[in-house]
Order: C-alpha cells, then sequence, then structure tokens
C-alpha cells in the first residue's frame, strides 16, 4: 500500500482529484467507481472545478456506486441517488445511461445484484475504485466480519454505523437497516484503488487497515492484497501510523515519472 500523507483534507481532495484527471484523461471511456459521505467532498468539489475551467470530460466515462440504501426512494436526501447528483452528476458532463448506483428499490435483489456485478465485467471491469473508511473499518458497507471475497449483496448495517447516518436521515430510527454494497471481492478487483481517510476519528482503524493482520473483523484490512493501492490521509487521521515517517520519506523520494 502506498500512504500519502497531506497537511488536510482539501490537500487530499486536490491530489486525489488530479489522480482521477489523470486517470481520464489517459483513458476518456475509464470505468470509475465512486464513494458516497462526508470524506469525499472536497475531492468532488475539485473533479467539479476541473470540469469547469480546466475541460476536464467526463462524457466518455462509466460510473459505478459502491452502494445504497434498500427500499429508499431515488430522491430521498439522504439516498445515494441524491448524494451523488448533488456532489457530481448534476455538475459534469457524464452521461446519463452509463451511471450505475445501486437499486435499493429492486423486486428482486439476488438477481438485481448478480446483474450489478455483470454490468461492471461488462463495462470492463473499475480502473479506480474510490474509497472512504468507516470507524469500524467497513469499505463499501461492508462491515466487519463480510467476507473478503464477497460480492455485490444485501447488507445489515450495524448499530453504529446507523448511528453514524442518524443525522442525514433526522433520527437513527429513520436509518435504514439494509443496504447493497459492493462485496470486498468487487472492490478487490479494480485496476486501482484511492482510500481518502480525514480526521482524528479516522486515526485508530486506518493504523489497524493499513499496519495490522489481514481479517475480516477489519475489512478495510483486505487492501493490503491489493498490488495498487494508494490512501491519502491528513495529518490527524495519520496520526496512529508507527511507520508515518517512512511513509513520509517514500512519498518525498518518489522518481518523477511516479509523481501523480
Ligand atoms: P464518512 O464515511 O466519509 O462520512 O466518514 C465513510 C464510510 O463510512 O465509508
Amino acid at each position: 500500500m502506498e500512504v500519502i500523507i497531506q497537511p488536510d483534507a482539501a490537500a487530499a481532495g486536490l491530489l486525489a482529484a488530479r489522480m482521477v484527471a489523470a486517470v481520464i484523461k489517459d483513458k476518456p471511456h475509464a470505468v470509475i467507481g465512486f464513494p458516497t459521505g462526508s470524506t469525499p467532498i472536497p475531492f468532488y468539489a475539485r473533479l467539479v472545478r476541473m470540469h469547469r475551467e480546466d475541460g476536464l470530460d467526463f462524457s466518455r466515462i462509466t460510473t459505478f456506486n459502491l452502494d445504497e440504501f434498500v427500499a429508499l426512494a431515488h430522491d430521498h436526501p439522504a439516498s445515494y441517488h441524491a448524494y451523488m447528483e448533488k456532489h457530481l452528476f448534476g455538475h459534469v458532463n457524464v452521461a446519463r445511461d452509463r451511471i450505475h448506483i445501486p437499486d435499493g428499490t429492486a423486486a428482486d435483489i439476488p438477481s438485481y445484484c448478480r446483474q450489478y456485478e455483470d454490468d461492471i465485467r461488462t463495462a470492463g471491469g473499475i480502473d479506480i475504485q474510490i474509497l472512504g473508511i468507516g470507524p469500524d473499518g467497513h469499505i463499501g458497507f461492508n462491515e466487519p466480519t463480510s467476507s473478503l471475497g464477497s460480492r455485490t449483496r444485501i447488507k445489515t448495517l450495524t448499530l453504529q454505523t446507523r448511528r453514524d447516518n442518524a443525522a442525514e436521515f433526522g433520527g437513527e430510527d429513520k436509518v435504514p437497516f439494509h443496504v447493497l454494497t459492493m462485496g470486498i471481492g468487487t472492490i478487490l478487483d479494480s485496476r486501482m484503488i484511492l482510500l481518502l481517510a480525514f480526521g482524528a476519528k479516522k486515526a485508530e482503524i486506518v493504523a489497524r487497515a493499513v499496519e495490522g493482520p489481514i481479517t475480516a473483523l477489519v475489512p478495510a484490512s483486505a487492501l493490503q492484497l491489493h498490488p495498487r493501492t494508494v490512501l491519502l490521509l491528513d495529518e490527524p487521521a495519520a496520526a496512529r501510523l508507527t511507520k508515518a515517517d517512512y511513509y513520509r520519506y517514500v512519498y518525498e523520494h518518489k522518481p518523477d515519472w511516479q509523481n501523480y
């Protein structure tokens, strides 16, 4: 794993956006996996700016979102359909028919999830998957003890994750119990993974994911198996890493051709 420590979330968001822009410029029909949550907001703001000011062209990309709540209307303000519209899709020239967000209102969930996996394969696989990390180590909504080989499926949120999402829903009791999420195996199939984590609240789980054992108890630790995973952290999120100085030293001495 490559760990890059930036002074703050704005600087990390800019670097993440530059990395995604480089993928799109190199491959205009790239397939991009997008996350939701509070963490990627500065990253999306940068992508929108790059579209407006530099003409970054989204017209040929295909997108797959990580997850969505089950049985939540797409126009519900806490849905990830609404989130993506608000933070990215409503502001860039992405082709509507190449946007994929799991449909939590699907009538036949198992067959819908198989189709989602097929759609990713048919699109050519995900070139770059952007991730956040939950305080319990979840990626997508793969809660602790999720199979490290899991595929897109229904999952039950932990009580803590439902509490963490209470504000968006106007109360914990309104947060759905169930979600659809890409599996850990689905995520690991991506050609490149970019995980963003900001703030002191993420410091402990980031250290366990990067420097602890690979375990289903910390789903993000499965990323240690992936050959091209980059973690973009701010200083507070990096505070518990025992090898932080080494990661800084590696970044400072990257060969020019490896820079983002
Ligand atoms: P956050 O959520 O970005 O709102 O912290 C991350 C996650 O739960 O994956």
